[in-house]
């Protein structure tokens, strides 16, 4: 596996979408070959597994249920777009990945961080970042910004205060593959720090 894999994380409305066009503008302005992609979806099959899970008529799913569903969203996703890319050379910017599991059904539904982790590892065979970006914002912010609110934004405003915490905290504890940015700031200024922090890792990557 030659390409780049860079994921966007944080709590819902920190501008992980806008940053993941502004960030794949730059590189493929600069001449490479990206694929842009986002979870839960990605695939035919990853997008109808995220209608379920985000559907807020689904209020009675029970959290190992959403667990499974965001870990085969996660499966199809890996095995028919980021690695296949990956093993072409390509940079893959992904909209969330396995850290939303570890964080939202883990810690955030208390199903367990390891248990979650381990799950998603053997739905990906192992599949890690090369480097992941935390935005970082106040949770109130972040949600005025979402329009309708899905499922997930639904759930108690002491949880996604949480979320936040447990994203500053992954983030501090392995430096080398996290980059915790304040997400409080123009859409300019955050993508100018995203691209200082991408471009260091672009050797390999066509
Ligand atoms: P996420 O993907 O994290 O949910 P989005 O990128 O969809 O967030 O952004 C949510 C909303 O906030 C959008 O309307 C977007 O235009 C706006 N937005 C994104 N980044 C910023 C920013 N830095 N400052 C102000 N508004 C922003
Ligand atoms: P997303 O579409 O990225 O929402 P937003 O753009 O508002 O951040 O993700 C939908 C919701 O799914 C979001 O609330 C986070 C949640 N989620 C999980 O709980 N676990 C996961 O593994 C993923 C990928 C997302």
């Amino acid at each position: 596996m030659t390409g780049l894999f860079i994921v966007f994380e944080g709590g819902d409305g920190s501008g992980k979408s806008t940053q993941v066009a502004r960030l794949v503008d730059a590189l493929r302005a600069d001449g490479h070959t990206v694929v842009a992609t986002r979870e839960p979806g990605g695939t035919g099959i990853a997008e109808q597994i995220r209608r379920v899970i985000l559907d807020p008529a689904n209020v009675e799913m029970c959290d190992r249920a959403e667990a499974l569903l965001y870990a085969a969203s996660r499966a199809e996703h890996v095995h028919h777009v980021v690695r296949p890319a990956l093993d072409r050379g390509d940079i893959v910017v992904s909209d969330r990945y396995m850290d939303s599991s570890v964080i939202y059904q883990g810690l955030g539904r208390g199903l367990g961080a390891d248990a979650v982790r381990q799950l998603n590892l053997w739905a990906t065979e192992g599949l890690r970042p090369d480097l992941t970006i935390v935005l970082d914002m106040p949770v109130e912010l972040g949600l005025d910004r979402v329009g309708t609110p899905d499922r997930l934004e639904l759930a108690p405003r002491e949880m996604h205060e949480r979320i936040r915490g447990y994203y500053q905290s992954m983030a501090s504890t392995d430096p080398a593959h996290y980059v915790l940015l304040d997400a409080h700031r123009s859409i300019d200024a955050i993508a100018a720090d995203v691209l200082a922090h991408v471009q260091p890792l672009l050797g390999a990557a066509r």
